[in-house]
């Protein structure tokens, strides 16, 4: 059996979050540059959108580049600049097709002009799509989130729309960038690397966390559908105990 056909489709995550990490490694592998590796990345890109569109997931978070990755050498970054810009010129039609409405997190600020220009097109041209909603953290990082959250919590408190005693954890959440977004369920990390790289540190309270030594330009729908079969497996208790669990669930 295939693990698609494994897949229970009654009990999905709503939201999958993805670390895509591994890409110089797998190029390095092949003694070619990195940017041949980032490259290469874009094809898992499209199967794994593809795949997840395909069961039904309604939430799918890639992280493309962080706000650390600004310190990586000059041309790898002005080289993924400008695979992000040709990238999402050229998937606009298969994202509409597909019926995909994007969304990008992170201080896009920093990316250079033109790259603001397509993402902006690019969300323009989905925005009334209503199939699974792809979330692009670009130039992002959770801590940077977080220092905008509370930054613009202290401007309401400041000018007195809000009081510093109704701050709650949706108060909080609504000044994240993911605002009216679901936490991630599952959260999946490429490449054999066992950390999380300052990537939604708030909202993976609760995920549950794959890793894989799969690299990410070998990553597919397939290795995808794996992970979502290994979720399903696990019990989530969330701080109660297994015996509670089965009570809830009579
Ligand atoms: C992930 O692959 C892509 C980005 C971080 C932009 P890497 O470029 O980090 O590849 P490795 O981890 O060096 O192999
Ligand atoms: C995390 O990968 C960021 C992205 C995948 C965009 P990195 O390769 O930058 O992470 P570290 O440096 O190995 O922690
Ligand atoms: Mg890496």
């Amino acid at each position: 059996m295939s693990s698609m056909q494994m897949i229970n489709t009654d009990k999905l995550p709503r939201h999958i979050a993805i670390i895509m990490d591994g890409n110089g490694r797998w190029a390095q592998e092949k003694g070619e540059n990195r940017l041949f590796g980032h490259f290469h990345g874009v094809e898992s890109v499209r199967s794994v959108v593809e795949g997840a569109a395909e069961i039904g997931i309604q939430y799918l978070t890639l992280y493309a580049f962080s706000t650390e990755n600004w310190d990586r050498p000059a041309t790898e970054v002005q080289g993924l600049m400008e695979l992000l810009v040709s990238t999402i010129r050229k998937e606009v039609p298969t994202l509409n097709k597909n019926n995909i409405q994007l969304q990008v997190i992170g201080d896009t600020s920093m990316l250079p002009l033109n790259a603001i220009a397509e993402l902006k097109e690019a969300i323009r041209e989905t925005q009334a799509n209503t199939g699974l909603r792809l979330v692009m953290a670009l130039s992002y990082s959770s801590r940077w989130e977080i220092i905008q959250a509370v930054k613009s919590i202290g401007v309401a408190v400041e000018s007195g729309q809000l009081s510093s005693a109704a701050i709650t954890q949706q108060v909080f959440e609504e000044h994240l960038t993911t605002a009216g977004i679901p936490d991630p369920e599952l959260m999946i990390r490429t490449s054999g690397e066992f950390r999380v790289s300052n990537f939604l540190l708030y909202q993976l309270a609760y995920a549950e966390l794959y890793f894989t030594e799969t690299l990410w330009p070998d990553f597919r729908k397939e290795h995808l559908y794996e992970a979502i079969v290994d979720f399903q497996r696990r019990e989530r208790r969330f701080g109660k105990t297994g015996e509670q669990l089965k009570a809830e669930d009579l």
